[in-house]
C-alpha cells in the first residue's frame, strides 16, 4: 500500500495505534482517544516501562493491554499510527528500540511526536526514509480535554495524514496547523509555556489581594475563581478579549484605575512580550541541542 493510500485508509477506519511513552501527556491523550471512541482499545498498543496508577486504571477501564509484544505486533498487522510521547532527551536512545514498528509490510506509519524541541529533521534521521512525521506541541490543559495543540508535518505527510493527526489531537482540545516549523519556538513560548503564566497571574492576584487586606485563603479563593471564571467567559463569549475588557471598564471607575497601571508604560504588554521572547529564545537553544 502506498503512503498516500495508507494515510487515507487509516483515516476511514479505526486506526491501529502505538503510543510510545504514556506518562502525563501520553496518558491524557490516550484517555481522550478512548473516551471519544477515536481509538479502540483492541487497536491501541501502549508502550510504557513504568505504568503509573492513572494509566493502570485507564487500562482496566477500557480493557487496554499494556506493553504488548512489539515484534509480534509488527509482524502480524503493524500500526497505522505511532505517537511518540517520551521526554525529548531520551528520544534518540528510545526510538531505535521500537524500530520493528516501522518495518512492517503495511507501510510506514504516520508518526506524531509531541516531544518539545525535537525537530522534524532530528526525528527523520531516527526513522526510515520516507516516514510521514508530524511534530506537535500540546499544552497541559489537554489533561482535561482543553488543550491547544499546534502542529506541522514533513514533506511526506499527505492532506489525509494531517486530517488524521488533527482529529486525534482534537480529542484533547483545539488544533492549529502551522505554516512552517520555524513558528514552533513562538508556539512553545505562547501556548506550550502559557498555562504557567496564567497560574502565575492567579498567584500574583492572590498576593495583591492579601496586601490589600484580605486573609490569604480568601484572596486565593477570589483570585482563582476570577481567573477560571474569566477564562470560561472568554471561551463561551463571541467577543474578543479586548471587547470583554472594555465591557467591564467604566470610565473613571475602579477597573480603569487598575488598567491604567497594567496597560501603562512598561505594563503587562511589555512584560509579556519580554517573557515570551525569553521563552522563544530558550526553545531555540533547546532545539539546537536535540
Ligand atoms: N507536560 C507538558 O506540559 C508537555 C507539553 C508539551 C509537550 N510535552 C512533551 O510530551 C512529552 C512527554 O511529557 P510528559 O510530561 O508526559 O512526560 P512524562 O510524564 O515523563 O512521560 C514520558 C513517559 O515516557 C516513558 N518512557 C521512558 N522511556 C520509555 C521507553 N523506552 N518506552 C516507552 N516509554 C518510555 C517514561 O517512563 P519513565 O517515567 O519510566 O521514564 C514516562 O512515563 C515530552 O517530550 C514533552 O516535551 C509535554
Amino acid at each position: 500500500m502506498t503512503q498516500e493510500n495508507k494515510q487515507t485508509a487509516s483515516r476511514k477506519k479505526a486506526p491501529a495505534l502505538a503510543l510510545i511513552g504514556a506518562g502525563r501527556m501520553g496518558g491524557a491523550m490516550m484517555r481522550g482517544w478512548l473516551a471519544s471512541g477515536l481509538v479502540r482499545s483492541s487497536k491501541a498498543h501502549v508502550f510504557e516501562p513504568t505504568p503509573q496508577p492513572d494509566l493502570i486504571a485507564l487500562a482496566d477501564e477500557f480493557g487496554l493491554k499494556l506493553n504488548p509484544d512489539m515484534e509480534k505486533l509488527a509482524k502480524q498487522k503493524g500500526v497505522d499510527l505511532a505517537v511518540l510521547a517520551v521526554k525529548p532527551q531520551v528520544m534518540a536512545t528510545v526510538l531505535p528500540t521500537y524500530q520493528p514498528l516501522w518495518g512492517g509490510d503495511g507501510g510506514l506509519p504516520l508518526t506524531i511526536s509531541i516531544a518539545a524541541g525535537v525537530s522534524l529533521a532530528s526525528l527523520g534521521a531516527l526513522l526510515p526514509e520516507g516516514t510521514p512525521i508530524i511534530r506537535a506541541m500540546p499544552n497541559t490543559p489537554a489533561a482535561i480535554g482543553q488543550g491547544v495543540t499546534a502542529l506541522i508535518g514533513n514533506a511526506h505527510v499527505t492532506e489525509a495524514g494531517y486530517e488524521q493527526a488533527e482529529a486525534l489531537l482534537a480529542a484533547v482540545g483545539t488544533v492549529v496547523r502551522l505554516d512552517n516549523e520555524g513558528q514552533m519556538d513562538a508556539v512553545t513560548a505562547v501556548s506550550g509555556s502559557g498555562p504557567a503564566y496564567v497560574f502565575h497571574l492567579a498567584e500574583c492576584l492572590t498576593a495583591a489581594g492579601t496586601r490589600a487586606g484580605l486573609p490569604e485563603k480568601m484572596a486565593a479563593q477570589l483570585a482563582i475563581g476570577t481567573v477560571t471564571g474569566a477564562a470560561g467567559l472568554l471561551d463561551q463569549s463571541a467577543d474578543d478579549p479586548a471587547a470583554l475588557r472594555q465591557m467591564v471598564t467604566s470610565p473613571g471607575g475602579t477597573t480603569a484605575a487598575a488598567l491604567d497601571i497594567l496597560m501603562g508604560d512598561k505594563g503587562l504588554r511589555d512584560l509579556m512580550s519580554r517573557a515570551v521572547s525569553a521563552a522563544a529564545a530558550r526553545s531555540k537553544e533547546l532545539d539546537q541541542k536535540n
